[in-house]
């Protein structure tokens, strides 16, 4: 089963159906970095703004700026009010469109195992910090079962569908993530393991939120009605088998921050593509 690539095509779906998680596991993220208030943000693969409205809210920003090459999520970004002051621009995190040290922090919340190249990616993020600065990620344990929607997905594959996963899975363990900063030039490296929880009302509010979403949603949308009724009546028997109350899932995601060494010692980046901005 060869499996599409994950597209990012509705930012209302995808906050219903991970802008959700990525509020609850972005504020462990965010308060273990313990960021200085007045500071120059980068959000890279900001999405539709979910963790990027924590900054705002939260840190008092001198400048912030999230990138994100989809344009169906800057756009619900670019609408919420709370984010009017945010800079959003579609870019790549493997081309960032910006000069050498322009920024004080560099995350990436749940973005990393989409990144064709991670490592360019680590580079890109080292290369715009400031010496001192700090580069930081979150991702889902997509190897070690961390995805929130891991049974979601373990159903599709019992009915015999390809799970859409993104390129760069292998990125979300411990030792690769280490690997990449250590590969960056980073020091003073931390990581963290970071659990979270969400309850649904009860399987249909499940149900509506996986359809509206992207990965497992965009599996459901090119199946006939006879296949998506045994999917769902398969998901169902494992996720709620009293057949009535709430459903609560659990994530677990890879933490790590690193900072560039404060002397401004020599960066690893391949390429410094950054524009004028
Ligand atoms: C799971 S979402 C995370 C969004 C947001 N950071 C959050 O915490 O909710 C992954 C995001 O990565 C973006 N993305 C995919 N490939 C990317 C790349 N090469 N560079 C930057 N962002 C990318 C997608 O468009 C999507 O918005």
């Amino acid at each position: 089963m060869t499996s599409e690539p994950i597209r990012f095509s509705d930012g209302a779906g995808y906050d219903r159906f991970m802008g959700v998680w990525s509020r609850l596991a972005g504020q462990d993220f965010l308060d273990w970095i313990g960021p200085s208030q007045g500071q120059r943000w980068l959000d890279v693969g900001c999405g539709n703004g979910a963790f990027t409205q924590l900054i705002a809210e939260q840190c008092e920003p001198l400048r912030l700026v999230g990138i994100d090459p989809s344009e169906a999520q800057l756009a619900y970004a670019r609408q919420q009010p709370l984010l009017q002051s945010v800079d959003f621009v579609n870019a790549d995190a493997m081309a960032l469109p910006f000069p050498d040290d322009a920024f004080d922090l560099a995350v990436m919340p749940l973005v990393i195992f989409f990144v064709p190249e991670p490592a360019q990616g680590v580079a890109e993020m080292a290369r715009v910090v400031a010496p001192g600065g700090t580069v930081a990620a979150y991702a889902w344990d997509l190897e070690g079962g961390g995805f929130p929607y891991q049974s979601v997905n373990e159903t599709l594959g019992a009915v015999g569908r390809a799970v859409p996963m993104p390129p760069s899975a292998g990125a979300s363990r411990l030792d690769g993530l280490r690997d990449l900063w250590t590969s960056a030039g980073l020091g003073d490296i931390h990581t963290r393991v970071i659990t979270v929880e969400r309850t649904y009302t009860d399987f249909d509010d499940l149900w509506a939120t996986v359809l509206g979403g992207p990965s497992a949603g965009q599996a459901l949308a090119v199946m006939g009605e006879a296949d998506v009724t045994r999917f769902r009546e398969l998901l169902r028997d494992r996720l709620q088998p009293a057949g009535s109350g709430s459903i609560t899932l659990a994530g677990r995601a890879h933490a790590i921050r690193g900072t560039r060494d404060p002397r401004g010692g020599a960066r690893r980046s391949r390429s410094s593509p950054g524009s004028a901005r």
